[in-house]
């Protein structure tokens, strides 16, 4: 199974996407996590990501395609993989085409998902959100709590709140959404591979949706 998840930020890619890699036994590919992990690590890779992250702006393309060439090569990948947050550009699209040629072997994208949330119910999900820096399982203080408070389930770490999640870099990110990725829906629309996904509805529905979206064939 190869997918890309299409979305603005806080429409749930993340939170479908690992439930479903979970559920395929594939990678979740997140460009957000490898480059919010490099940061945290102080990598030379990190320190030119971060100022481009706090001010919602989209890293260069030339660092988020290196990242995903080198992921999308590795044999974790041979089996599938879900592109949570990648591409978010044309330039980004054209190039994993590209990839993707040169790789061969029938392994073009199956599925492009995209998930449709009004922007009013994207801010209540990012200012909610809480998310564990070990092992970036995320949560909602009211849609999706933990079990004991502040705590992730899994693993027991503090929840953070990230820090792009503040209300005038959300408002940045969502502008950026609208001018450098929602063109991505029209391209991948002309090309027979996108699939559009309600995704306003509570978190387990949405999962359901998801699924009948991506396996028609042995729906749940
Ligand atoms: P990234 O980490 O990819 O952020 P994003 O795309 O902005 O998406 P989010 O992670 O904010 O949201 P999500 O859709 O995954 O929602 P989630 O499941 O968490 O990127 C961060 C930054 O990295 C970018 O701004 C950019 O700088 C850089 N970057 C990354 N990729 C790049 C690329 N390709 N090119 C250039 N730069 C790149 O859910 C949100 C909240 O809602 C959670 O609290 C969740 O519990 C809750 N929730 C989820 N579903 C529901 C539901 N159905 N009902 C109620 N609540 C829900």
């Amino acid at each position: 199974m190869r997918l890309i998840f299409l979305g603005a930020p806080g429409v749930g890619k993340g939170t479908q996407a690992q439930r479903l890699a979970a559920q395929e036994g594939i990678p979740q590919v997140s460009t957000g996590e490898i480059l919010r992990e490099s940061v945290k690590q102080g990598a030379p890779l990190g320190r030119k990501a971060k100022e481009y992250m706090d001010a919602g702006k989209l890293v260069p393309d030339e660092v988020v395609i290196g990242i995903v060439r080198d992921k999308v090569a590795a044999t974790e990948c041979a089996r599938g993989y879900i592109l949570d947050g990648f591409p978010r550009t044309l330039a980004q699209a054209e190039a994993l085409d590209r990839m993707l040629q040169e790789k061969g072997g029938g392994g073009g994208i199956e599925h492009v998902v995209s998930f449709d949330v009004p922007n009013a119910e994207i801010v209540r999900r990012l200012s909610g959100r809480r998310s564990c820096p070990t092992c970036q399982t995320v949560y909602h203080v009211e849609h999706d709590p933990p079990r004991r408070e502040g705590h992730c389930n899994k693993c027991g770490g503090a929840l953070v709140q990230r820090a792009d999640d503040k209300p005038e870099t959300v408002e940045a990110r969502l502008k950026v959404y609208d001018q450098q990725t929602s063109p991505l829906i029209d391209y991948y629309q002309k090309r027979g591979l996108l699939r559009r996904v309600d995704a306003t509805v509570p978190i387990d529905k949405v999962y359901e949706r998801l699924q009948e979206v991506v396996r028609p064939s042995r729906r749940p």
